[in-house]
């Protein structure tokens, strides 16, 4: 689906009844990445997947900044009248924005789901590594970041039992507009450290995490946990970076636990 906001197009899939549980995809991913939990979760929440600014059906027109991006999903929200409180889902970039989400509009977040993400900025040499990955995006284009970028978001037993996994991963990559890797590259080099703002989070939330993520490895999403009050820890065995996608199940049923938590 497609909604006109502000003059941009947004991208969303919006599908289920319940409580309304909204999905922030991954870099540089877009909203189709959601596809299995919307299967799953629909029949017991609205699940609500916007394209963040540039990604996928949405237009690529700058600022891009994790605030912006966070101002955006509530004025999808808005477009779409939901007005109560959200289940907030991010899995990494998507975390990074549910971060800024809850310091600009805590009202409207119900709980957090913080999946494959870090609190923390980039380090020296994760600025290094993005700094390349934008020169890649300008030199080369969509295609070089999801042949060398797809792989490195999986784990090895996801690349050596379900290779399909990393062609869908990277059609997705491939699809996206170089302005969108290299604006939300910027927007993710520019980001302030979260850690701050975990001890401020008093809504329920659950950290979720690939026991092989590479990007974002188990110890950081305990150390995040840690500092979240009340919140608790889901490693899901097997599953790289992509969770989501590569146990769906798992990640599914840890979501569903949750939101039965919650009611
Ligand atoms: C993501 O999956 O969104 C990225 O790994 C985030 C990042 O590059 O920091």
């Amino acid at each position: 689906m497609r909604a006109t906001i502000g003059g941009r197009t947004v991208g969303y899939d919006a599908i289920g009844n319940g409580e309304p549980l909204l999905f922030l995809h991954g870099f540089p991913l877009h909203r189709r990445m959601w596809a299995p939990q919307l299967a799953a979760l629909s029949p017991r929440a609205h699940c609500i997947a916007p394209d963040i600014r540039g990604f996928g059906e949405s237009t690529p027109e700058p600022p891009f900044t994790m605030d912006q991006y966070a101002d955006d999903a509530i004025a999808l929200l808005d477009t779409l009248g939901v007005s109560d409180p959200v289940v907030v889902c991010g899995l990494s970039m998507g975390g990074y924005i549910a971060f800024a989400l809850w310091r600009r509009h805590s009202t409207r977040v119900r709980a957090l789901i913080l999946a494959d993400t870090r609190a923390t900025a980039d380090t020296p040499e994760g600025r290094r590594n993005r700094a390349a990955l934008i020169e890649t995006a300008r030199s080369q284009g969509s295609a070089a970041i999801a042949r060398l970028h797809g792989p490195t978001l999986l784990s090895e037993r996801t690349l050596e039992r379900n290779p399909e996994t990393l062609d869908v991963v990277r059609a997705m990559i491939a699809a996206q507009s170089s302005d969108a890797i290299i604006g939300a590259s910027e927007a993710m080099l520019e980001r302030p450290d979260s850690t701050p703002t975990l001890g401020t989070i008093s809504v329920p939330t659950l950290v979720v995490v690939g026991a092989n993520d590479g990007v974002t490895p188990p110890p950081v999403a305990e150390t995040m946990q840690r500092a979240i009050p009340g919140s608790r820890l889901e490693r899901l065995p097997l599953a790289g970076h992509l969770s989501n996608l590569e146990r769906p199940a798992a990640f599914n049923g840890v979501v569903a636990e949750f939101l039965s938590s919650l009611s």
